[in-house]
């Protein structure tokens, strides 16, 4: 029997030119529309239909279908400058991708960042705008996209050359992708986690930095990036403990231990303001656990 996976209503209408399933009151599966045939409008405009089905063996295709048509509408939300569309759009990527297998994922995100890019490239301040929106997205994936527009206003701020600028803006927004393993309710709870859910959590990093190496065309910097991003230089991070840490992950670990206390409203503490938040880092860096001057630059990219 073939292996099915449920579809989101949403997406329904990408389905058109693949085998759809539904499962019958016997619990069978049945085939209820083949490749060649349409979807019926009727059907579709009523919203009435059930839960469909595809079959595994479609899941790459559909996804890579799925992602390019995702591309586009981010690339319509960029030229029309609507910044609530850009990080929905933004948003509704990332979340195919960390559903997704990686593979499908790797090879669009490039272009979700080349067409970032080039729309921001005139106005980098959208970067800070589209951090600033609140897309009602799960917490992971608007916390992906922040960590991207941060990150990318600070290459920017930096005067990186482009590729750099690509480069860091991939990092950052794959950063997280080994939360995908982590069970949803430690990954999106606003209450104090406890040792237990802490020490589960922490493995995100291992696991990211697994699923990324099956890559090894992808620049090396992004695994280490996976890996390295909650390392500290004084040795007290984790997974590791060490006190090499690669550049781009010190760069995105400082962004991402401040965009949650920038964006992140938790039960036991509300949002701050950038200056606040960065009161609080400050006394990381103080105590050497992150890089200074990345830091001031960051402030300065910041608070202007
Ligand atoms: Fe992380
Ligand atoms: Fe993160």
């Amino acid at each position: 029997m073939k292996e099915l996976i449920p579809i989101k209503k949403s997406h329904i209408m990408l389905y058109n030119d693949f085998s759809l399933y539904y499962i019958s009151k016997d619990g069978e599966p049945l085939l209820y529309k083949a490749t060649d045939k349409k979807l019926d409008r009727e059907m579709l405009e009523k919203n009435q239909y059930p839960q469909f089905f595809i079959s595994k063996d479609d899941e790459a295709s559909i996804l890579k279908k799925l992602q390019s048509v995702l591309n586009i509408k981010l690339a319509k939300a960029i030229s029309s400058k609507g910044v609530k569309a850009i990080k929905q759009g933004l948003c509704q990527i990332v979340e195919e991708a960390l559903q997704g297998p990686l593979e499908i994922s790797l090879f669009s995100l490039p272009e979700t960042i080349e067409i970032l890019f080039y729309g921001v490239k005139k106005n980098s301040d959208l970067l800070h705008a589209i951090a600033a929106m609140n897309s009602n997205s799960t917490k992971i994936i608007e916390h992906s996209v922040n960590v991207l527009a941060l990150t990318s206003q600070y290459c920017f701020f930096k005067k990186y050359s482009d590729d750099e600028i690509k480069r860091f803006a991939l990092c950052a927004l794959l950063h997280d992708i080994g939360t995908s393993h982590i069970d949803k309710n430690i990954i999106e709870t606003d209450e104090k986690l406890t040792d237990k859910e802490y020490a589960i959590l922490k493995t995100h990093t291992i696991k990211g930095y697994r699923d990324m190496r099956l890559y090894p065309s992808f620049d090396k910097s992004i695994s280490l990036t996976i890996l390295e991003h909650h390392e500290l230089l004084d040795g007290s991070g984790y997974p590791n403990g060490i006190k090499n840490i690669s550049f781009e992950a010190q760069v995105i670990g400082l962004i991402d231990s401040y965009e949650p206390l920038k964006y992140r409203n938790k039960k036991f503490r509300a949002v701050l303001e950038p200056y606040d938040a960065l009161q609080i880092i400050k006394t990381d860096v103080l105590q050497g656990k992150y890089n200074k001057q990345v830091f001031v630059d960051l402030c300065s990219c910041l608070i202007k």
